[in-house]
């Protein structure tokens, strides 16, 4: 095991500051096996976001550049967390130089850069993993717990819907997450994500259909300084054409049977992050909403039908996560997004630490998989063009 471990995060914007704080709480959860962790650098073009976020988390200091994160002999883990089309050219240059890498969803923003990208993680002598934080909700674990334990028993239909209105307001400005061709807006940013699920649940998807993107509000205006995240600020008065999805929707069929969909926004007003999940299996079914992460719906088709119905179940130290997980971890004192980015930087830093896999959280996913979620939002993209039609998953990038 190494003696330490040196962290750097490339990007402050929101999921950056996520990434940030959860290295720094990555060693206060669970048993005491990570070698000490070092915050050193927190690399950001805008000097300032970077400063100030080094500060706040308590790194020794700010790079403005990727290349100088890559030349650091002091770094040996590196997150990259900044706008998807930046991915490949910084992830590759990392891995060149060394550095175990865990790369924010989706991999990028085109199906051949992450092709390239899952290469160059294929040679490189240190780790590459893709971050795809909600399969590290306990909610969401559990219920592929529920599903793949058999209690459950085989999956009939799985509904999907990530709702967020970020984007609701027209005055939101233009940011890189509007740039891009149809389906690199809201199927990319949170279809990714419930894509992602779908199959972590469920199983591979054989074919999508029905694919089907809306831009709904078509220009926005130009930032008059710099934005991240979802963060309105002041804006001028010139405007920029809105390229991507607001809305996106598509069906899927997993291959072993059982058939789903999926609906996505950014302008659901009234729905600041709300993705809800309903399983429905043989054996009854269960559900899932982050507006209430701390417990899910379940419905179990025993006793008198009478009394049947779906019933709360909250979650606690008997469910994925939260023993140890938690500084507090009895059941019902909660839970939330950012404790599975804390899970996430755990994982990470255990494979890379070399911890062996049963005594560690379930390991990142891999780029492969993150090409595989890639090839599933270019799927959805190529039925849409396609006026809904059916597209197959070839079966080989089936993992
Ligand atoms: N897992 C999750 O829940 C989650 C949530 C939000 C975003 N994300 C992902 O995280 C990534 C970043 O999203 P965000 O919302 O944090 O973006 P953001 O726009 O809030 O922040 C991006 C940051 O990158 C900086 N930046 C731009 N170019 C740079 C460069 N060349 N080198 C270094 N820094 C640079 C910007 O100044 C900004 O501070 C995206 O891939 C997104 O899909 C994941």
């Amino acid at each position: 095991m190494p003696e330490s471990l040196g962290v750097a995060v490339i990007g402050a914007g929101m999921a950056g500051r996520a990434h940030a704080a959860a290295y720094r709480a990555a060693s206060t959860v669970y048993a005491s096996t990570l070698p000490p962790i070092r915050l050193v650098s927190i690399g950001d073009v805008n000097a300032e976001f970077g400063s100030l976020a080094a500060r706040r988390f308590g790194y020794e200091r700010s790079d403005t550049s990727w290349q100088a994160i890559a030349e650091a002999p002091d770094i040996d883990v590196v997150s990259v967390v900044v706008a998807n089309h930046l991915h490949r050219e910084i992830v590759e240059g990392l891995l060149a130089a060394g550095k175990h890498v865990l790369c924010e969803k989706p991999l990028s923003d085109s199906l051949d850069d992450a092709v390239a990208m899952a290469d160059a993680a294929r040679s490189a002598t240190s780790i590459a993993r893709v971050g795809f934080t909600y399969r590290r909700s306990p909610g969401i674990a559990y219920l592929r717990d529920l599903v793949r334990s058999g209690v459950l028993g085989r999956v009939l239909h799985v509904s999907g819907r990530y709702w967020t209105d970020y984007a609701a307001d027209p005055h939101i400005p233009i940011s890189w997450r509007f740039k891009g061709a149809q389906g690199s807006g809201a199927l990319a940013d949170v279809g990714s994500h419930l894509a992602y699920i779908a199959e972590f649940i469920g199983g591979d998807i054989a074919e999508v259909s029905g694919g089907r993107f809306a831009t709904v509000i078509p220009e926005r205006p130009e930032p008059l300084g710099a934005v991240i995240g979802h963060e309105h600020g002041a804006v001028s008065d010139t405007f920029d054409t809105v390229e991507n999805d607001d809305y996106a929707a598509f069906s899927f069929d997993f291959a072993d049977g059982g058939a789903g969909a999926i609906e996505v926004s950014r302008v659901a007003s009234g729905h600041a992050n709300t993705l809800v999940l309903e399983v429905f299996c043989e054996n009854g079914s269960a559900s899932f909403d982050f507006r209430t992460p701390s417990e899910i719906g379940l419905m179990l088709n025993e006793g008198p039908v009478a009394q049947r119905g779906f019933r709360r179940v909250l979650l606690g130290p008997e469910h994925p996560y939260l023993r140890g997980g938690l500084a507090m971890d009895a059941t019902g004192v909660g839970f939330g997004q950012n404790e599975g980015f804390v899970y996430q930087a755990r994982a990470f830093l255990e494979e890379v630490a070399g911890i062996e896999e049963e005594a560690s959280l379930p390991r990142c996913a891999t780029f492969e998989e993150g090409v595989r979620n890639m090839r599933l939002l270019q799927a959805v993209a190529e039925s849409a063009a396609r006026r809904g039609a059916a597209v197959a998953i070839p079966q080989e990038v089936r993992a």
